[in-house]
């Protein structure tokens, strides 16, 4: 039987070279959630890897028995974590899936780890994998500041080659990232040479990096990081280092991400006392113990009209 020319298998093999430096989990959700409005609904049905890591999360479409309108834009949010956190991304991945859809845009959260050495982190996180078809293994030994951004922002053009985004997103699993505000924001600003999130002031300048909590590049920029820029990274020994400051000076040095976007004071810290919230949060960050889920769950109301206090069947 003749294959048509986009057949599924074609993106895989075009995805096996990469196989020996990269692996991939991107394995479809066994059970498709019920709503299909929600970040959650990753990959429902699919069973080919690179169109799973395609798959739209887009914005619900009202009627739900016509094409949903093309996505104005697509975005990427990859969250850096280890294996060894499991509850938290349990925490992090339900707060992406009850969250409104991104109106009029695409975005894929993936959980990013570098390769998983563990012979038990690696079966649980291969489980992980395959229950959820949002985990994403890069070939790199699990570091912070010794180039696993640089790991991830190298990869993915080529990851994506064949499906680019137009932003790809960093961010950590003790951020509470906004999906909608975000993405509000993003609508209206270029497609190329972006560097937006929370400006970190120094030397007098406004905005020499975005501070680590998450920022995004456009996909040109993370191209650039992939392609020419990489050598000069590498020459400088620039991927190590605190890699928020890194990326900065990466893209300062090159001239790059010169539309820069400075999101305070809608992305911040949580401090001690949590009761900074604002309502009109982007990424609230520094979520680092459950005590403090717990307190970002109720402020932006994922709880609300939850009883648990008496013998019911909840939603
Ligand atoms: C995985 O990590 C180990 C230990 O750091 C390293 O030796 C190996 O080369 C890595 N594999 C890949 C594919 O990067
Ligand atoms: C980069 O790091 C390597 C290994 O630590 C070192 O030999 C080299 O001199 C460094 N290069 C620069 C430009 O700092
Ligand atoms: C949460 O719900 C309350 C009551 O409806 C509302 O006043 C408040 O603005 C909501 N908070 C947020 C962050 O939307
Ligand atoms: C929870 O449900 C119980 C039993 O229905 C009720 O007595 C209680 O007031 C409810 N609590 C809240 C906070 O609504």
């Amino acid at each position: 039987m003749m294959k048509p020319p986009t057949s599924t298998p074609t993106s895989c093999l075009l995805l096996a070279p990469l196989a020996v430096l990269l692996l991939v989990f991107l394995l479809p959700s066994l059970h498709p959630r019920a709503g299909s409005d929600g970040l959650g609904a990753l990959c429902a049905g699919s069973v080919d890897a690179a169109a799973a890591a395609a798959a739209a999360v887009a914005a619900a479409a009202p009627d739900t028995t016509s094409e949903p309108p093309k996505p104005e834009f697509s975005l990427l949010v990859g969250v850096l974590t280890v294996p060894s956190r499991r509850e938290r991304r349990d925490i992090v991945r339900a707060a992406y899936a009850l969250q409104p859809a991104a109106r009029g845009a695409r975005v894929d959260v993936r959980f990013v780890l570098c390769n998983v050495t563990d012979p038990v982190d690696a079966a649980l996180v291969g489980v992980e994998a395959r229950r959820h078809g949002d985990v994403l293994v890069l070939g790199c030994a699990e570091n912070m500041n010794d180039g696993k951004t640089y790991a991830y922002l190298s990869s993915v053009p080529r990851l994506f080659a064949a499906d680019p985004y137009d932003y790809v997103m960093k961010t950590d699993d003790d951020t509470y990232l906004r999906v909608a505000a975000l993405a509000d924001e993003l609508r209206g600003k270029p497609r190329d040479d972006v560097y937006l999130g929370y400006g970190y002031a120094m030397g007098g300048q406004p905005m020499p990096f975005m501070h680590g909590m998450g920022y995004v590049v456009s996909w040109d920029v993370a191209a650039w990081v992939a392609g020419v820029g990489a050598e000069e990274i590498l020459a400088r020994n620039d991927t190590l280092g605190p890699e928020d400051l890194m990326v900065g000076k990466w893209l300062n040095l090159a001239g790059r991400g010169t539309n820069r976007y400075d999101l305070k004071p809608r992305m911040y810290d949580l401090n001690w006392f949590m009761d900074n919230f604002r309502p009109d949060t982007i990424a609230v960050h520094m979520l680092k113990t459950n005590q403090r889920w717990a307190a970002t769950f109720r402020y932006f109301n994922v709880t609300a009209g939850i009883n648990l206090s008496s013998s019911h069947m909840l939603p």
